[in-house]
């Protein structure tokens, strides 16, 4: 952790006036429905507690916990459940909260697996887009921000699991 530099990209403030919004446009949307938000574990605990809290509709959590980045998970695509979620999501309305989307694999398979389980509706919000790292098409229904190919952390997300806690955004280690 010592040697490593970070360069703001997005304030605590930014980041809260685009919860805002999207909370906006998500409560408008599923207006006179209950959304189930499902948190993907852990990098998207900060942003879905704190989009939840903006929520103007009923609305329950659920977590999901899974492996990608792994050492063959990244290649095959496959991605392993580490974590199950606690309750049955038939018929309900579900949106699955990211934080980031890189390379599109971790999505891809969770949108399917939870498809299979008969939802009433399925969407996805994610915080960060990196639509430039794609490997398989993915386009999320709802995204905070659309950032370069940096790497980043903060605001749940994490390098070693060191950053997560920061209230801002940063790029790690930038070249200037
Ligand atoms: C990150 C992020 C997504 C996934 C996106 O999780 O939270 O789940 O990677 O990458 P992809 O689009 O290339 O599949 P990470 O594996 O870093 O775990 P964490 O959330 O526990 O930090």
């Amino acid at each position: 952790m010592k040697d490593e530099k970070l360069k703001l990209l997005l304030g605590g403030e930014e980041i809260a006036g685009r919860v805002a919004e999207l909370a906006e446009l998500i409560s408008a949307e599923y207006e006179g429905r209950k959304v189930l938000l499902i948190c993907v574990l852990k990098g998207a605990v900060i942003f879905a507690s704190d989009l939840m809290r903006r929520l103007k509709i009923p609305v329950e959590i659920d977590f999901i916990a899974v492996s990608s980045y792994g050492s063959d998970t990244a290649s095959s695509g496959v991605v392993r459940i580490l974590k199950d979620l606690d309750r049955s999501i038939k018929g309900k309305d579900v949106l699955i909260v990211e934080d980031i989307v890189d390379t599109g694999l971790t999505l891809n398979y969770l949108r399917k697996n939870l498809l299979s389980r008969q939802p009433r509706s399925l969407r996805v919000v994610t915080l960060l887009d990196k639509p430039a790292r794609r490997r398989v098409e993915f386009t999320p229904d709802y995204c905070g921000f659309e950032i370069p190919d940096y790497f980043v952390v903060g605001y749940g997300l994490d390098f070693n699991e060191d950053y997560r806690h920061l209230a801002g955004i940063y790029v790690l280690n930038p070249e200037c």
